[in-house]
Order: C-alpha cells, then sequence, then structure tokens
C-alpha cells in the first residue's frame, strides 16, 4: 500500500496514527488514502496559528502577495493533473474541474493584487468641531485574529481558495479543514504554499472529521468562522457561537426567470441552453445552480420544449472523459436522497418530462413541471441535475415567485430591458441578480453570499478580507491641519 496523504500542520507535512480512504463517486475505485490528525496536532496547528497571529499581521504586504502570486502559478502550471484530481474525488467531470482550476488561479492573482492595496488607511480630518482642532482620524484594517475555514465538496479546490487566499492577504492565520468526501485538492493547496516563504503557523489545511469539528468551533484562539456547506450546519455552527465572527454561504435553489420580452426564436434557444448547462453542471451540485425556471406565459410554450430538448443533449457518464458534461454526483446517498425527492414530487402530481433515472450514484438530468408548491423539492436545494418550470403572468408574479423561496443566494432574470433589469435589482431578495443569464453565473472577484436562509457575509477576494478584519482608528492630536 502506499503511504497515506500527508496533512499540512503550521505549514510543514504530517502524519496522525489513523486514516481514511477518499473514494471516487464514479467507480467506487479509491483515490488516496488520507492521514488523520490527531487531538494534540489539531491543538499544535491552532497553538502555532495563533502565537504567529501578530508577526502574521505584520508580514509585509509583499511577502504576502509574493507568496499568493507563487500559488496562483503553480496552480496555471499543474492544472491538467489538478483538474484530473478534482475530478477524480468528486466525480465532477474534468472540463468543469479545468475551470475550477482556471477560477481558483484568478482567485489567487485577485489576492495577490488585494493584498498590495488592502489596508493604505484612510484619513479623516476631525476639526470639523471645536473640540476636533489639530486632530485626525486614521482609520486601518486589522485582523480579526485567526479564521478557522471550512469548505464544502462541491468546489474543492475553489471553495478552499476562497477561504485561505484572502486570509493570507489580509496577514489572518487559517486553519483550513477540507470535506472529509474531497480533502485532496485541498491538501494539494497545502503542497503549493510550503513552497513559499511564508511563516510558520500562518497556515494549516487539516482533514478535521466533522465529528470532531465542534472543539474546533467553540475554540476561543479562533474568532473568525467561514463556513461554506448546508443551511443546517451552518446555523448550527453559528447558533453554538453567536459571539464568533461567522461567514455563512450555505444553500439556494436558484431561479432563472425568462420575461416575455426575451421571446426570438435565438432568445429562447440561448436560454434553453443555458438553463440546461446550469442545471446540470457539477450533478447541479452547486448552490447557484438553476432549480427553478418562472417563464412568462407568453413565451413558456416555446421555452419548455427548448428547454427539455437542451437537458437530454446533455453528455453524461465517466466524469474523466471530455466530452461528459454530466457525471456522478458526490455519493450514492445523495442520488437516493434526490431520486426520492423526484418521486416525491411526482407521487404529488409533478409532471415529468425527462429524466428521473439513478443508476448508482448517477441521476439522469430532470425536468418537471407542475410541481406542487408543499414538495420537498419545490421549497429546499436539491443540489442535484433536477429542474422544475413555472408558468407566470407578467414580471409582478415572475418576481414574486422567484421571491418565494426560503433561499435567496442568486437570481438570473433573461430579459432585454433595462428597466426590468433594475426593477429586478430592487424587487428579487438575493445576494446577487444576473441579467440576460442564468444565476449560475460568478466571477470570483464579485461579492458572494445571500439573504434570507442562504447565509451572512460575503465571499469574493476583498469581501472576505473585509470579514476576516475589522476597522481600528488612531486618533492623532495636535497636527498643523
Ligand atoms: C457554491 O456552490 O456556492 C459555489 C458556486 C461557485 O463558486 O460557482
Amino acid at each position: 500500500m502506499t503511504s497515506p496523504h500527508a496533512f499540512w500542520l503550521a505549514g510543514r507535512q504530517a502524519t496522525g496514527e489513523a486514516t481514511f480512504d477518499v473514494t471516487s463517486p464514479w467507480d467506487g475505485g479509491r483515490v488516496g488514502t488520507v492521514s488523520l490528525p490527531t487531538d494534540a496536532q489539531t491543538e499544535e496547528a491552532v497553538a502555532a496559528a495563533y502565537a504567529v497571529r501578530d508577526e502574521f499581521a505584520a508580514t509585509p504586504a509583499h511577502t504576502r502577495a509574493a507568496a499568493l502570486d507563487h500559488v496562483g502559478r503553480r496552480l496555471v502550471e499543474r492544472t491538467e493533473e489538478i483538474a484530473r484530481l478534482i475530478s477524480a474525488e468528486n466525480g465532477k467531470p474534468v472540463k468543469w474541474a479545468r475551470g475550477e482550476v482556471g477560477r481558483a488561479v484568478s482567485v489567487f492573482r485577485f489576492a495577490a493584487e488585494e493584498a498590495r492595496r488592502f489596508n493604505g488607511g484612510e484619513a479623516q480630518r476631525l476639526d470639523t468641531d471645536a473640540g476636533g482642532e489639530g486632530r485626525l482620524a486614521l482609520t486601518r484594517r486589522f485582523p480579526r485574529g485567526v479564521v478557522l475555514g471550512i469548505a464544502p465538496f462541491n468546489f474543492p479546490l475553489n471553495l478552499c481558495a476562497h477561504k485561505i487566499a484572502p486570509a493570507i492577504a489580509a496577514g489572518a492565520p487559517i486553519i483550513l479543514k477540507p470535506a472529509p468526501a474531497t480533502p485532496l485538492s485541498g491538501l494539494l493547496l497545502g503542497e503549493l504554499l510550503a513552497e513559499t516563504e511564508l511563516p510558520a503557523g500562518s497556515w494549516s489545511v487539516l482533514p478535521v472529521p466533522n465529528d470532531r469539528m465542534p472543539a474546533l468551533v467553540q475554540d476561543e484562539r479562533l474568532p473568525v468562522i467561514s463556513f461554506t456547506g448546508s443551511e443546517a450546519v451552518g446555523y448550527a455552527i453559528m447558533d453554538s457561537v453567536p459571539r464568533k465572527h461567522c461567514t455563512l454561504e450555505l444553500g439556494g435553489n436558484g431561479a432563472a426567470v425568462v420575461l416575455g420580452d426575451w421571446a426570438s426564436d435565438d432568445d429562447l434557444d440561448r436560454a434553453a441552453t443555458r438553463i440546461a448547462t446550469f442545471s446540470n453542471y457539477q450533478g447541479g451540485q452547486s448552490c447557484i445552480s438553476v432549480q427553478r425556471v418562472i417563464a412568462d406565459a407568453s413565451v413558456y410554450d416555446r421555452l419548455l420544449p427548448r428547454i427539455v430538448a437542451a437537458v437530454e443533449a446533455q453528455v453524461t457518464g465517466d466524469p474523466n472523459d471530455d466530452a461528459t458534461d454530466v457525471g456522478p454526483l458526490v455519493s450514492e446517498a445523495a442520488a437516493e436522497r434526490v431520486e426520492a425527492w423526484v418521486r416525491e414530487a411526482v407521487e404529488a402530481g409533478a409532471a415529468l418530462h425527462t429524466g428521473g433515472e439513478r443508476d448508482g450514484a448517477s441521476y439522469t438530468p430532470t425536468v418537471l413541471t407542475d410541481l406542487p408548491a408543499d414538495t420537498t423539492l419545490a421549497r429546499e436545494e436539491v443540489f442535484g441535475p433536477v429542474l422544475s418550470v413555472q408558468k407566470v403572468s407578467g414580471e409582478a408574479e415572475a418576481f414574486a415567485a422567484a421571491n418565494d423561496s426560503k433561499y435567496g443566494l442568486q437570481a438570473g432574470v433573461f430579459t432585454h430591458d433595462l428597466q426590468a433589469a433594475f426593477r429586478a435589482h430592487r424587487a428579487l431578495e438575493v445576494g446577487g441578480v444576473v441579467i440576460g443569464d442564468v444565476p449560475s453565473y460568478r466571477a470570483d472577484q464579485m461579492p458572494y453570499g445571500g439573504a434570507k436562509q442562504s447565509g451572512v457575509g460575503r465571499e469574493g477576494v476583498r469581501f472576505a478580507m473585509d470579514d476576516y478584519t475589522y476597522e481600528r482608528v488612531l486618533v492623532l492630536t495636535g497636527l498643523a491641519l
């Protein structure tokens, strides 16, 4: 047996006493064996991060930026290998995995740029009142302390990058916990970070099992928690540490709204293709995948068959094959849950237009209409390759339908009408509105996060840096202003 993957403890490789296997969702084969940190090793990483926090905050911007640039360069050099690794451990088709590596490169590039310009400080004169004569306030941001980053399985590289890169850019040490199903990509990021000159202790990548996380969450040396994952776990974390600074990037059941002016054949072909692609990318396992299509009655009858045809054109199969659009879900249990939700919906009266079949961890891309409002599928995040299409009359009804969700991550609105775009921006209760496209569009420098039950705080490099830091004012007195 080959030796297990080491984890990264305060910037150096280490192994623990026990191991666990990472298996391929596609064929069940072993992708790797990972060493688990012991409690003592986890404590060592936390103590090291805590001890280095002042030194790291004071590390020159050029040093941190150079490290971030280095990681970005190495990701480019190793793109194909890393994409294959993501695909193997997560089951996402390799073409989507390549895209993920490209996005992680951008995250490290943005972080390097932000590291150079962040915290220049803002000066405010205080002699606006008599008591403030000769006084100036200088406001700068300082790290809140060590960040505990908890990453999900669906973007095993890029969502780790979104935790680590802003922390380094802001000078905040980080303990990163990758998802148990997909730890290898996060550990590989550790390999690249270990090639840099960042101070020991400023970062660790620890595949701590979920049942040992409550102790880390409670640890007072880790005042910031940045979590991406399920609503239930996210809010349980926040409720257990109400005095910590938690950012939660949780679920969504993204709506693509097609308004009546998006009506030419080309318009509808484009909407159908984008909807089909982004309902099914990564098996629908993205918080901003298209789960709900809300179409104006004037275009509905021409749009629905196009969507069904475009969904049926998605190539399913081996994620390692360049031609594959849709691979397996992360596990057979995940596919069984999707199957159960679709079955419940159909039994409640939903019409199944295509899909609805499971084979192991794979689930066929599925389109439903007439979805009853009280079904699990209508209320919850499916995180699978399933979409429903709903007919509405007019813009107001469309926006109300989009808002009829406990979630509010992103929404897409297909319209050419600039005024409708502004009305959508005002009306939709989400963290982001995308005009002329699906809700699934994310550029990694944009603020990204939710309204309602979709979370708290924002990612997107600089916005995460704001969350990892706080403003501290320096008042200077006796100045000739
Ligand atoms: C997520 O699932 O929330 C991440 C989506 C993305 O980064 O594109």
